[in-house]
């Protein structure tokens, strides 16, 4: 919680009593439920900083009310809510929060997961889709090849470093695909400049459910900086130079390539090359942002997944060892695997849709804004209620997903009705919902999946062991309040064979 003073708390006090008495009776009367709140201030107990989609799916089945400070918050807790309200009703479900701190007061109201909906939101979804469709896929096979191979040379020669050789791997993906730039080490200035960020971003700036103060009562902005109370405009204006500079420095860095000549084609080049394009009203500035956003976006979410995969093999070695033999039997011990193979390699399949439904990388998904009064089941969900779907609820719904908590690939071989197939598919959840549905989703969906194939037919994951010879029980923490990251892990990664560990090694000069 960021720090107030007494007499911001009693300014806060005072208008949050004034907010709760103009709403009438009636409007409170078919609220969806939700845990009793405290006068004035609402649940703001209630809201954990950590894993809060535990109490959120605790609290009711199928959807929740509470409030903070008079802004109501409701979360989806099942599949048919989210796809009633933000899929159908998208046209009033897909607006975003306008909130002061992080959107004005920390600069990030043009990243394309804060742009509310409309003129703004649709030119930069038509530029990210532009970039990410599904069409335009396989042209980054190449890419994705390399990337993952550089990924397993580094893996095998440090692997207790996983969590530093995902981050490069997302990181270095993005920013060659984005920028046309080339990270050429672990500290990369711009790798570092993104963790920085993305942890101000997801730590400090959207703690909780990200709300502070400020946003509920936005003249707290004018509070002078020196005054006590006002320790949230320091920080903020601390984060905001950060945010420019990692908006600003890579679009630079791409944009003087490109006057030396010594570019490498990529998404903005291509875009900026495009006179059709650039043609369009606030092209550049929207093309600026919308690249920053999908390099933000895509680093945390890829390092939860495949740390998540990571601690799923080591637990269960029986579906390691069920992948690696289809991929022996498959794609052979001769070369790595590739796109060509996926389709006959449903076990692995199998396991990368499995470690997307356990992970849940984004288990509240992003807040959208409902733009007006809305009714959904008898319950009023008031105009201006942010909507979260809790994600985590959904893949863990007993009735679709039995024995939900375990790893279990093998449940998506069950015959079950075209209904149900789509259902269970947790591609259709992991991505958020409606308008504002995660337009990286296609690429994850070829990245992570090589990522995860060629691993299997490289190497063994197992737990580590001690220097006494005791097998060490991983202890896993979820502290980010956005991602379920798990906290890092031992464990023991060597190639299967030596001939993976050529595989591995030969895999530079193949792609050289
Ligand atoms: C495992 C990987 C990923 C997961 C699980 C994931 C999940 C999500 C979710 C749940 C949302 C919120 C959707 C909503 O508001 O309903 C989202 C938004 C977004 N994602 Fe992803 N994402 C992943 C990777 C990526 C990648 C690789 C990129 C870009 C290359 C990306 C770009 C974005 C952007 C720009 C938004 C904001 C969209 C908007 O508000 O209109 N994501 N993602």
């Amino acid at each position: 919680m960021p720090d107030t003073s007494i007499l911001t708390a009693c300014i806060c006090l005072l208008v949050a009593l004034f907010l709760w008495f103009r709403k009438s009776k009636a409007s409170f009367a078919s609220l969806p439920p939700g845990p009793k709140p405290v006068p004035f201030l609402g649940n703001v107990f209630d809201l954990t900083a950590k894993e809060l989609w535990l109490p959120a799916s605790r609290w009711a089945k199928q959807y929740v009310y509470v409030h903070v400070l008079g802004v109501g918050i409701v979360f989806l807790n099942t599949a048919e809510a989210a796809c009633d309200l933000l899929d159908k009703r998208g046209s009033i479900y897909s607006d975003k929060p306008f909130l002061m701190m992080s959107g004005e007061l920390c600069g990030c109201k043009n990243m394309v997961a804060f742009t509310p909906y409309g003129e703004q939101s649709k030119r930069q979804r038509r530029l990210l889709h532009k970039a990410f469709g599904l069409p335009v896929i396989p042209t980054y096979y190449p890419f994705l090849q390399t990337g993952t191979h550089a990924f397993l040379r580094r893996l095998v020669v440090e692997p207790s470093e996983y969590m530093k050789h995902i981050r490069r791997y997302s990181g270095g993906l993005t920013l060659s695909v984005v920028y046309g730039y080339e990270a050429v080490s672990n500290d990369d200035e711009f790798l570092g400049l993104a963790e920085e960020c993305v942890g101000i971003l997801s730590n400090r700036i959207a703690s909780g459910v990200g709300i502070w103060p400020v946003d509920v009562f936005p003249s707290l902005r004018h509070l002078p900086t020196w005054m006590p109370g006002a320790g949230f405009k320091r920080n903020a204006a601390i984060w905001k130079k950060k945010m420019e500079e990692f908006v600003d420095r890579p679009y630079e860095f791409m944009k003087n390539s490109m006057k030396s000549g010594t570019h490498k084609a990529s998404f903005c080049s291509n875009l900026l090359e495009d006179e059709s394009i650039k043609a369009v009203d606030n092209f550049e500035f929207d093309l600026k942002w919308s690249a920053n956003s999908m390099y933000s976006a895509s680093i945390d979410t890829t390092i939860t997944t495949v740390s998540h995969f990571i601690l799923a093999m080591m637990m269960h070695t029986d579906a390691q060892r069920k992948a690696q033999e289809e991929l022996d039997r498959v794609v052979g011990t001769e070369r790595l695997p590739t796109f060509a193979d996926r389709a006959s390699l449903p076990f692995v399949e199998c396991v990368f849709k499995e470690s997307l439904r356990w992970a849940v990388p984004v288990p509240l998904s992003l807040p959208h804004r409902l733009m007006e009064d809305d009714l959904y089941n008898g319950m009023l969900i008031p105009k201006g209620t942010l909507i979260f779907g809790n994600i985590w609820a959904m893949l863990r719904n007993e009735a679709v997903f039995p024995d939900a908590d375990a790893f279990r690939p093998e449940r998506f071989l069950d015959k079950v009705s075209p209904e149900m197939e789509r259902k269970r598919d947790p591609q259709n959840y992991v991505f958020g919902f409606g308008r504002r549905e995660c337009p990286g989703s296609h690429l994850v969906d070829s990245s992570i999946w090589l990522l995860i194939a060629s691993m299997l037919a490289t190497l063994d994951v197992s737990k580590a062991v001690d220097e006494c010879g005791n097998v060490m029980e991983p202890t896993v923490k979820f502290e980010n309040p956005i991602f379920r990251t798990p906290s890092q892990f031992k464990c023991d990664m060597r190639p299967r064979s030596q001939k993976a560990l050529s595989l591995i090694r030969q895999s530079e000069i193949l792609t050289t």
